[in-house]
């Protein structure tokens, strides 16, 4: 995976968050660049598979030298025609937006406006926002602000700790942005073993059915059945994005119950063709067959 950081920082604590989940993202093993707003004028968003966004909240607001950068490159978009109505989510294409603040008045309140708003100018150019992170941020200079607001003592925040866990949590977004779950009945196991084969060809990670399991065994026994779900739910947990299998629309009762699990997750759930239940209808994020799912891979 191909990432870019780009942040402002002012006093040092969103760059302290950058840097950690730039170590993040490289123990997962993604290709990261790193760069400061002010030398990002010419990135392109579009060159990279997730783009994270950093910046420290002022009255709960990006800074302006990020809120330039971001209305800069949104316009130069725009006129390129790719802010479509509808928002069309362009595949593969994810932002992740993290902001330090203080909180000194009304708390975690005070950033999340500005986290919401950056992200909806990547969700505007079809990014999927995995995530938006408010880490808590000393307030250099202010004594007052950093020992008697709302979070009470945030002096040396973030600390060694909260930056651990940064660093922790970048990886596991990397590994989840490049894991697909795939779903299917067991009448379609040759076609979805397939699929399988094509995408790890490709570098992806795959979860997918037990293919080595006796399926009429699994559907007889119980505890085999709930062994067998319990499993899947732990690799959806581990997946960006589920990929069902669905010829002629055919979905059965434990791929209902996946999907209805990773929709509950908030992963983006792909199907081959329209689901035979409606119910499963405002779950699904995308149709699309198998060759123009695998092609996407293929591009990478
Ligand atoms: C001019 C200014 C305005 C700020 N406004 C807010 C604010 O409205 N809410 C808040 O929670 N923190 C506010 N802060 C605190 C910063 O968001 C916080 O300390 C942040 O972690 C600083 O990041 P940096 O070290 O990367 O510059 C403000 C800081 C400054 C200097």
């Amino acid at each position: 995976m191909d990432a870019i950081i780009v942040y402002w920082s002012k006093t040092g604590n969103t760059e302290k968050v950058a840097l950690a989940i730039q170590e993040g993202l490289k123990d997962a093993g993604a290709d990261v660049s790193l760069k400061r707003v002010e030398d990002a004028g010419d990135v392109d968003f579009y060159a990279h598979d997730l783009v994270c966004i950093g910046f420290p909240s002022y009255r709960w607001s990006p800074p302006q030298p990020m809120d330039e950068f971001l209305n800069s490159k949104f316009r130069a978009y725009r006129d390129q025609g790719r802010v479509k109505v509808g928002a069309p989510k362009v595949p593969g294409k994810n932002a992740l937006i993290f902001c330090t603040y203080s909180g000194p008045h009304t708390g975690i309140r005070e950033t999340i406006p500005a986290g919401l708003y950056a992200g909806q100018f990547f969700e505007h150019l079809g990014f999927t926002v995995l995530d938006e992170w408010y880490l808590v941020g000393e307030f250099h200079g202010s004594e007052e602000d950093s020992t008697k607001g709302r979070l009470g003592d945030i002096r040396g925040r973030p600390n060694q700790e909260d930056l651990r866990k940064v660093k922790q949590d970048a990886s596991q977004l990397a590994r989840e942005a490049d894991t697909v779950f795939v779903a299917t009945s067991k009448r379609f196991y040759e076609e979805a073993m397939q699929i399988v084969r094509h995408l790890k060809h490709c570098g992806v990670t795959v979860h997918h059915p037990c293919f080595h399991l006796d399926s009429n065994a699994v559907d007889t026994d119980p505890e085999l059945k709930s062994q067998v779900t319990q499993q899947h739910f732990l690799e959806i947990n581990e997946s960006e994005m589920v990929y069902a299998l669905l010829p002629r629309g055919y979905i059965g009762c434990s791929v209902t119950i996946e999907l209805t699990y990773a929709y509950a997750k908030g992963k983006r759930i792909v199907v081959s063709e329209a689901p035979s239940e409606f119910a499963v209808w405002p779950m699904v994020s995308e149709i699309c067959s198998p060759e123009q799912f695998l092609a996407r891979f293929e591009r990478k």
